[in-house]
């Protein structure tokens, strides 16, 4: 079958994206990432995972990993996501992302790996005693996406990098396999004002998981008074709200909360602050409160309510998983043949 040229890519549009279970979601979650899912899945076919493979690039408890996937499962569909429409799997149910990312380890450089700046984020000063799992991560996230041959990958600002890398990856595939157009170059969705929410104690990091200050996010299972209490306690400072967006630079904390307004309420920033402009965080804090209660209060009680049922959200997985790899399992075959793999 070698002589046989490789299927080009016919340009059909598909979303993928993922979160790692690894910790409760957030804010920042919820708006960089599964708000869009919910919306996208009416517009293309659809895949979202949950990252589980990614989740052992840092240590992870064995004994909790199952039940943080169910999590983030129940944080998908209490957020919108409709296992009707769109695919939702465990990415260690569909082998074909790891045996991918073996052929894409070879396609990547090292160079362009020694550029990403989430690996030096997360390795720290500690580079030496990372995983090479954590250095090789944005290869994974590459087959991930290309293994569908996804064309939009809904993500927050921070996985932009990864996505230049995607796209990378897949020219180097189809220009050194010479299959002109077999992977498509993904597009990183990361319109909105919710692409980059930052922490509530510190304007200038950005809203984050593992950030050791609860009080510096909203996660998705705080109740009401939790996440009035949050917003109270944000980080602000004494000048009054401007007119314009641009009046808004040097002071992060305010551009945050303008933003996470906006965000929640599907406004413009600069539609929220025509609304305050003249007023003191006084005027915008209780009524940002008011309107991230009426949105992220009820999504909590419905994780509850789905978490009580875990069968049920097994099954849902594994009918995912079973409409993945048919997505996933021809796209693979035709890479091993395409590299000229004796199994191929
Ligand atoms: P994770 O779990 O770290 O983040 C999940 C999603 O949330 C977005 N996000 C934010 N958006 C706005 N403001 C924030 N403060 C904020 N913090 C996180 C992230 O950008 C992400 O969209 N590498 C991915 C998981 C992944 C993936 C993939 C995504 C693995 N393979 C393939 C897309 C396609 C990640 O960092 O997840």
């Amino acid at each position: 079958m070698t002589d046989q040229a490789p299927a080009p890519f016919t340009g059909k549009s598909r979303v993928l994206s993922g979160v790692q279970p690894t910790g409760d979601l957030h804010l920042g979650n919820y708006l960089g990432a599964l708000v869009k899912f919910a919306r996208l899945q009416h517009e293309m076919e659809t895949f979202i995972f949950v990252a589980d493979l990614h989740a052992l690039t840092e240590w992870t408890d064995p004994k909790k990993l199952k039940s943080n996937v169910r999590e983030i499962t129940a944080a998908y569909l209490a957020t919108g996501l409709d296992p009707k429409v769109a695919t939702i799997f465990a990415q260690s149910a569909v082998p074909e992302h790891a045996e991918l990312a073996w052929i894409f380890n070879c396609v990547a450089r090292l160079g362009w790996l020694d550029r990403m700046t989430q690996f030096k984020d997360k390795a720290g000063k500690h580079k030496e005693r990372s995983s090479v799992g954590l250095y090789t991560y944005p290869v994974l996230q590459a087959a991930d996406i290309l293994v569908y041959k996804a064309t939009h990958v809904p993500v927050g600002e921070d996985q932009r990098q990864h996505l230049e890398l995607t796209r990378d990856i897949a020219q180097k595939f189809n220009h050194d396999f010479e299959a002109p157009g077999f992977f498509p170059l993904p597009e990183a969705l990361t319109q909105g004002p919710g692409a980059r929410i930052m922490s509530l104690r510190d304007g200038a990091v950005k809203m984050s998981k593992s950030d050791p200050s609860d009080n510096s996010r909203i996660n998705l299972t705080d109740d009401a008074d939790a996440i009035s209490q949050k917003i109270r306690k944000a980080k602000t400072d004494a000048e009054l709200l401007p007119e314009k967006l641009d009046d808004l630079a040097g002071r992060p904390e305010a551009q945050n909360l303008v933003g996470v307004y906006a965000a929640l309420a599907g406004r413009t920033a600069q539609d929220v602050l025509t609304e305050f402009a003249g007023q003191g965080f006084g005027k915008l804090k209780p009524q940002l409160a008011d309107l991230a209660v009426s949105v992220m209060g009820p999504i909590g009680g419905e994780m509850r309510r789905l978490l009580a049922d875990p069968v049920e959200i097994d099954k849902i997985l594994g009918a995912g998983a079973e409409r993945a790899r048919e997505v996933a399992a021809p796209t693979l075959a035709e890479v091993k043949r395409i590299v000229g793999y004796w199994a191929g």
